[in-house]
């Protein structure tokens, strides 16, 4: 790395390569170099697009000394190798979420970054939403008392305009919705809750025939700690929705519209309203890229880990297995 920049190499020039891209490209500390894009048309779009030297060829991408790190934004049966490539290169890895869809394969990635000494940070960027963030402030706080619920629902319509691709049709390639969609709010969920006991969960495929996974779910959590979560998850919800709220023992935490809007907090001496803008303005992919790029140069690992990741990979791996068998799944095992 010359002086204090970090040189950036981007995989996937879809539509989350190029949200990281532009919003990499606002952050001082980091320079996007080269791009690599599997099909042709969509690197040469890119090039024109960003202006950067772009391959159809990842180990021509890997093979530049003049790039520190790389972004993988492609489909999610792709993370695992390319980030055992990318590492073996010595490229530091942020990686977007699924982190992959076996946690055999999320361990395999933890241990090669750890062998070749580069950071791996998993793109689980609601963690950098206002209302999220505050959410996990007042809750890890304590102020509240103990956690005692916690519920969130996620509810689609399923994938259509730029999310209409056909890898996201396939549980094999996408993970399906709750590995595609929901690793967000699982993640969101262990890091609020704590780590997870077991889940047991109900769901099916109800209305997008074509997906050939389930595309509603309700999902119960158990933590360590005693709480409880829910996550309805769905894609057949024509009026769509996203919000939440959390119960402890001296406070209730409202989120109707946890991408933006407000967090009402009531306790028995009245309510205290908090609006997203008024907490925070930075762009939310720009924030996990710039926690990359500094972890980078400071020498220290990135805030959301490759162990975050897997916990996430493996809650909705177990909450899959639930739906099958009809049974609660233990994650002792499978979240150390
Ligand atoms: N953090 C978020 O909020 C968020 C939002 C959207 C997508 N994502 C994640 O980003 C990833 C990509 O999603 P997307 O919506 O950009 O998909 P996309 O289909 O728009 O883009 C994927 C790109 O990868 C390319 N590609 C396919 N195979 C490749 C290969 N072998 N090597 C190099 N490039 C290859 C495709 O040509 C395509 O341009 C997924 O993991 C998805 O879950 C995250």
């Amino acid at each position: 790395m010359p002086g204090d920049k970090v040189r950036v190499g981007l995989v996937g020039c879809g539509v989350m390569g190029k949200s990281l891209a532009t919003q990499l490209r606002t952050i001082e500390q980091a320079e996007l170099v080269a791009a690599c894009d599997a099909f042709e048309e969509a690197a040469k779009a890119f090039a024109s697009e960003f202006g950067i030297w772009v391959t159809t060829n990842l180990d021509e991408l890997l093979a530049r000394n003049d790039i520190d790190a790389v972004l993988i934004a492609t489909p999610p049966h792709l993370h695992a190798e390319q980030t055992v490539a990318a590492a073996q290169a010595r490229k530091h890895v942020f990686c977007e979420k699924p982190m992959a869809l076996t946690v055999e394969d999320c361990d395999r990635m933890i241990a090669v970054c750890r062998e070749n000494n580069v950071n791996l940070m998993i793109g689980q960027v609601l963690r950098y939403f206002p209302i999220h963030a505050k959410v996990k402030e007042l809750v890890s706080s304590g102020e509240l008392g103990r956690l005692i619920s916690i519920t969130i629902y996620r509810l689609g319509g399923g994938f259509t305009g730029i999310w209409a691709k056909d890898w996201r049709k396939s549980k094999s390639l996408s993970g399906g919705m709750l590995m595609e969609v929901n690793t967000h709010e699982l993640d969101y969920l262990h890091w609020v809750g704590g780590k997870v006991e077991s889940v047991f969960a109900m769901g099916g495929n109800f209305l997008h025939r074509d997906y050939d996974y389930p595309d509603c779910v309700f999902a119960i959590l158990k933590f360590r700690n005693g709480a409880l979560g829910m996550l309805h998850a769905s894609q057949v919800s024509i009026a769509g929705d996203y919000g939440g709220r959390a119960d402890c023992e001296k406070g209730s935490l409202l989120f109707p519209k946890l991408w933006g809007g407000e967090l009402i907090v009531q306790t028995e001496d009245g309510h205290k309203v908090f609006k997203a803008e008024e907490l925070s303005t930075e762009n939310p992919v720009r924030r996990e890229l710039r926690e990359f790029v500094e972890s980078i140069l400071e020498r220290r690992p990135p805030a959301i880990t490759g162990e975050d990741g897997r916990c996430a990979v493996a809650l909705a791996l177990a909450i899959y297995r639930s739906i099958e068998t009809g049974k609660p799944i233990s994650l002792r095992g499978w979240i150390m």
